[in-house]
């Protein structure tokens, strides 16, 4: 009798534990995220998107061009304000594009680069710096600091897409057969110390979605959303994200879409 009382005292405690450990660890955490935002300017992101305004305003490329002439949706030139409004359709690419995709097709038309080259190897590793492409939007994003998402999203075209994003959010595939509502349809659902965020409902995509570009401490570089993307794909077990793709523009329009009215705030800053 004795014996099973001690059993049933340490299982007890063996349970008990590690709930109280994590939530310490969590605790401990988010005090050095407010450390860290504490002086906005501390966040090594802001380096990067001087990086990329330089490289946006330096010829580059075969046709040895500046993207001082890429249309972002707001006329030739245009940086201020574009994000807010993004992913829209293009009529000269007849597409609907998020910011990644559009400067992928600046560098291409514009620039002369090579699109196969430019998609191969499109994100950083650990340690790394964000890639040109990543640097220049996390500088156009940064020029809608303090705005709101305000994409309108309501032609034919881009309905569409915002519908294709919806349902691939809900899909169930690959391996392990997971969809991205596995682990963002709800509500304080974790992945070890990880929040995940519910990203359908408004309240909580509007926080974290205007955060992309982010410095991501963990990783020490800026990671863009279509980076994002396709580490969760990674998660997933999927075949690679292709950059620019048909399936990661809709899922970030429609990811937008949820978030519309929340403020951009970037570079964000994420753990
Ligand atoms: C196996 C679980 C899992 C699946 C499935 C998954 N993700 Fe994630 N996702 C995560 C984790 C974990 C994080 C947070 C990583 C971190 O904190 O560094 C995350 C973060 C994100 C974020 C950034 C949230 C923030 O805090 O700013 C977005 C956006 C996102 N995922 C979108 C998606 C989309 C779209 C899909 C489907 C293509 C998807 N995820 C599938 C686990 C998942």
């Amino acid at each position: 009798m004795r014996k099973t009382t001690i059993v049933a005292a340490c299982c007890a405690l063996l349970f008990a534990l590690p709930a109280s450990a994590q939530d310490e660890t969590e605790k401990a955490v988010e005090k050095y995220r407010q450390m860290l935002k504490e002086d906005p300017w501390s966040n090594p992101g802001f380096l990067d998107a001087d990086r990329g305004e330089a490289l946006w305003k330096t010829a580059a490329g075969p046709n040895k061009a500046t993207l001082e002439k890429c249309d972002l949706g707001k006329g030739a030139g245009v940086v201020d304000g574009a994000f807010a409004e993004l992913p829209r359709y293009f009529a000269d690419a007849g597409k609907v594009m998020d910011l990644e995709t559009r400067l992928l097709w600046c560098m291409e038309k514009i620039q002369g680069f090579n699109r196969a080259d430019l998609v191969k190897r499109p994100h950083p590793s650990g340690g790394q710096p964000v890639k040109d492409l990543g640097a220049m939007a996390t500088y156009v994003a940064s020029k809608s600091s303090g705005q709101k998402f305000a994409a309108k999203l309501d032609t034919p075209p881009e309905k569409a897409v915002v519908e294709l994003g919806q349902a691939v959010f809900w899909r169930r595939q690959g391996p392990h057969d997971f969809a991205c509502a596995t682990c963002h349809a709800d509500s304080g659902k974790r992945i070890r110390l990880q929040g995940l965020p519910f990203l359908l409902q408004p309240e909580e995509a509007k926080k974290v979605i205007g955060e992309w570009p982010a410095y991501r401490v963990s990783s020490t570089h800026v990671m863009t959303m279509q980076h994002r993307l396709y580490d969760c794909y990674w998660q997933m077990r999927m075949p690679e994200l292709e950059m620019g793709s048909d399936v990661s523009v809709a899922l970030i329009a429609y990811l937008t879409k949820n978030a519309q009215g929340g403020e951009i705030a970037v570079p964000g800053l994420k753990r």
